[in-house]
């Protein structure tokens, strides 16, 4: 694959982590060698998409049949944009195994899942002990299949078995800062991630930092600009080293750079409202039951413990530098962000 042009198929340009990679792979030293194909549902994104040197298909994943005809025309496939699309990834097998059956080689499909379907049911009132190390497929293994995320990864996993592809999956944690780059620059790409924000959301709306029980749970962070260098590495990694990258069930890589309890968030939340005069308290509540149900749908995940530890992506050369306080120091310019809006 070193001199050819390569097929990649992108999904999730216009995204928060979907955009962050896919300027990287504009600016990429081999970009010229790079055919990237993006699905992409708005035109006028498509359009300014189209102008950076990105060939586009208005579309949606939705769109099955679209998927796999793409998919089969692909040696190499970057999904970024629905962690839980098990139709639009199941389509992409089917596609990427014509491909096998042409060419005689397994395209490279790259996932994105996320450290979610580490969690458990904490409800915000107590911390774990169960840490999981992206280079012990055993203990990932032993995930149960009705984890969030779970169905679509053993989809990925199974496959590689098959033969027809190999399949890297890139499980983010709580990823966070606003992405800074050409995509969101251009209005292509959205520059917020979802927890934190949502958080902060909630939050302004009840008028007083909230959490999820007493906040006692724990979940890794990594910043936005770090998730993106992995998804460089790693790809980097399959292009020089193809045997020497782990793929199929030793194909998970987790992006953590740090760790906090949700407390620490919410309290930081609180802090950034004094300062702006939002509310008067520096401590966050408790959400009550109509809250969770209003703000999270019902969903008690932000009181999850989800611990990891990404040995298998530093294996890649990854080396991320950020540390919990810069996850905090974030969360005003997040703040200052939404309470304009
Ligand atoms: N952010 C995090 O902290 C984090 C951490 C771990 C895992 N994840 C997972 O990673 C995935 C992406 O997250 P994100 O933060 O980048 O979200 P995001 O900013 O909302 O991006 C989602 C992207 O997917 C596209 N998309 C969704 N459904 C589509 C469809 N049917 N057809 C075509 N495009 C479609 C969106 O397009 P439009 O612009 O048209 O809406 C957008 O480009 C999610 O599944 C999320 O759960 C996120």
């Amino acid at each position: 694959m070193s001199s050819a042009k390569i097929n990649i198929l992108f999904t999730g340009a216009t995204g928060y982590i979907g955009g962050s990679v896919l300027a990287r792979l504009i600016d990429h030293p081999d970009f010229p060698t790079f055919n990237i194909i993006a699905i992409v549902r708005s035109p006028e994104r498509a359009e300014k998409l189209q102008k950076l040197g990105v060939g586009v298909v208005v579309g949606s994943h939705s769109d099955e049949a679209l998927v796999e005809k793409l998919a089969r025309n692909s040696d190499v496939v970057i999904a970024t944009a629905n962690a839980d699309d098990f139709e639009a990834v199941t389509a992409t097998l089917r596609g990427l195994k014509k491909r096998f059956e042409e060419t005689k080689v397994a395209p490279i499909f790259i996932h994105t899942s996320g450290t979610g379907v580490l969690t458990d049911d904490a409800k915000g009132l107590h911390p774990t002990d169960t840490i999981y190390d992206d280079s012990n497929p055993d203990q990932i293994e032993a995930l149960a299949p009705t984890q969030i995320h779970r169905n679509v990864d053993l989809e990925l996993v199974n496959a590689d078995k098959a033969g027809y592809v190999k399949t890297y999956i890139v499980l983010p944690s709580t990823i966070y800062g606003i992405a800074r780059n050409k995509l969101v620059n251009l209005g292509i790409a959205n520059s917020h991630s979802i927890q934190i924000p949502s958080l902060i959301k909630a939050s302004l709306s009840r008028g007083e930092a909230g959490m999820v029980g007493k906040g006692l749970n724990i979940w890794p962070n990594v910043n936005i600009e770090e998730v993106a260098d992995l998804y460089i590495y790693l790809f980097n990694a399959i292009r020089a080293k193809p045997d020497a990258v782990g793929h199929g069930r030793e194909g998970f890589y987790f992006g953590e750079s740090g760790e906090h309890t949700l407390y620490q968030i919410s309290k930081r939340i609180a802090e950034v409202f004094v300062a702006l005069g939002i509310s008067k308290s520096d401590e966050p509540t408790t959400f009550t039951k109509e809250e969770i149900d209003k703000y999270f749908e019902g969903s008690n995940y932000l009181g999850s413990n989800s611990r990891c530890r990404g040995i298998r992506s530093r294996s890649l050369g990854w080396k991320p530098s950020k540390t919990t306080q810069d996850m905090l120091d974030s969360i005003r310019p997040e703040v200052d962000a939404f309470s304009k809006e």
